[in-house]
């Protein structure tokens, strides 16, 4: 077992021993690729912020986007979203199958910050494939995962691509032979007035608009709030951010990064006292919403060095800091 967390592991998905072996993966914090019906993904448990961020770390990409959460049925994902009846008619209609919903996050959702970016948004989908929902029915929780890829590389279709671009990133791979599908989900958010199709993918639109009406298409509609790549960059706190912070003072709020912290702020949350880049990236977004007060006139934050998930941080915080209708 311990040896499995630095030397991938290939497993056959068919394998009801290796399905086990690959939830308890992830049920302890672990990082693992499963197939789907449309590409690999690369697994972390959706609640868990310090096992999410496992996922940022391994795909090498220097910024957060939100993650899709992978539920085992319709009723597991309905626990964390809001699903109006428009909603709920689409989710029958579609799931289990390639089409991601784009929801309200729930009240007593469990999703982790992280996961969504920050958000108030959760990405929610039933994979079609079977050996995913089996894995997802025997994990008990959401699923984040991403195509189990490097960043800028392509989505992979088969185990081997996995292990191609991931390598010893991953606890385990487990090998369901080439997917069918072969591309994304499709992905809609249902969390304004009008169905918005945020990304082309393995469900047609044709299909989708027969059943839900036509679709806006914020890519290429000049007056949409927000486009999907703008998406990732709109949670900011309202409090101003102050970056490279090593004074603050008493109106402010302190986000601070290491074992030697100032004082003298109204309020100090630690992303990590030891240092710790990958606990720093579970805690961020968390930690920036508890410090968004009303009662402080901005929050400081300390410097992060620039290496590994330090690279993300710092994109999210300059992002957060920038005078707004930055896009
Ligand atoms: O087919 C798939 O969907 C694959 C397999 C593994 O299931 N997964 C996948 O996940 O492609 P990911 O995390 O790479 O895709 C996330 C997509 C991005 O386009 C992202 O911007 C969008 O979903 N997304 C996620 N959460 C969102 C949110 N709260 N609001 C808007 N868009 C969101
Ligand atoms: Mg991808």
């Amino acid at each position: 077992m311990t040896d499995a967390v630095h030397r991938p592991e290939l497993a056959d998905a068919t394998d009801p021993r290796a399905l086990a072996h690959a939830a308890e993966l992830l049920r302890t914090g672990g990082l693992i690729a499963f197939p789907t019906e449309t590409v690999y993904g690369l697994g972390a448990d959706a609640t868990d912020a310090r096992a999410v961020a496992r996922i940022y770390e391994a795909k090498g990409r220097p910024s957060f986007n939100p993650l899709i959460s992978h539920c085992a049925d319709a009723e597991a994902a309905f626990a964390e979203g809001r699903f109006d009846a428009r909603a709920r008619a689409l989710a029958t209609r579609f799931w289990p199958g390639p089409l991601t919903l784009v929801v309200r996050r729930a009240p007593d959702s469990r999703i982790a910050d992280l996961t969504a970016a920050g958000l108030d948004t959760l990405a929610l989908r039933v994979p079609g494939s079977e050996t995913a929902r089996r894995l997802l029915t025997l994990t008990g929780r959401p699923v984040a995962a991403p195509s189990a890829n490097r960043s800028g590389s392509i989505s992979p279709t088969t185990a081997r691509h996995v292990a191609d671009s991931l390598g010893n990133a991953v606890d385990l791979i487990l090998d369901g032979g080439p997917c069918p599908v072969g591309v994304e989900s499709t992905v809609i958010d249902l969390s304004g007035d009008r169905p918005a199709l945020l990304r082309p993918g393995g469900l047609p639109r044709e299909e989708l608009e027969a059943a839900a009406g036509p679709l806006r298409d914020p890519a290429s509609d000049p007056d949409a709030p927000t486009s999907p790549g703008q998406l990732a960059s709109h949670y900011a706190p309202n409090a101003r951010l102050r970056l490279n912070a090593t004074d603050p003072s008493a109106d402010e709020a302190l986000l601070a990064f290491g074992p030697e912290v100032p004082g003298g702020a109204k309020a100090t949350l630690n992303l990590s006292p030891t240092g710790d880049l990958r606990e720093a990236a579970a805690n961020l977004f968390a930690q920036l919403h508890a410090l968004d007060r009303p009662d402080i006139r901005g929050i400081a934050a300390m410097p992060v060095p620039e290496t590994g998930l330090g690279a993300a941080i710092n994109d999210r915080l300059r992002r957060a800091a920038a005078p707004r209708g930055y896009d």
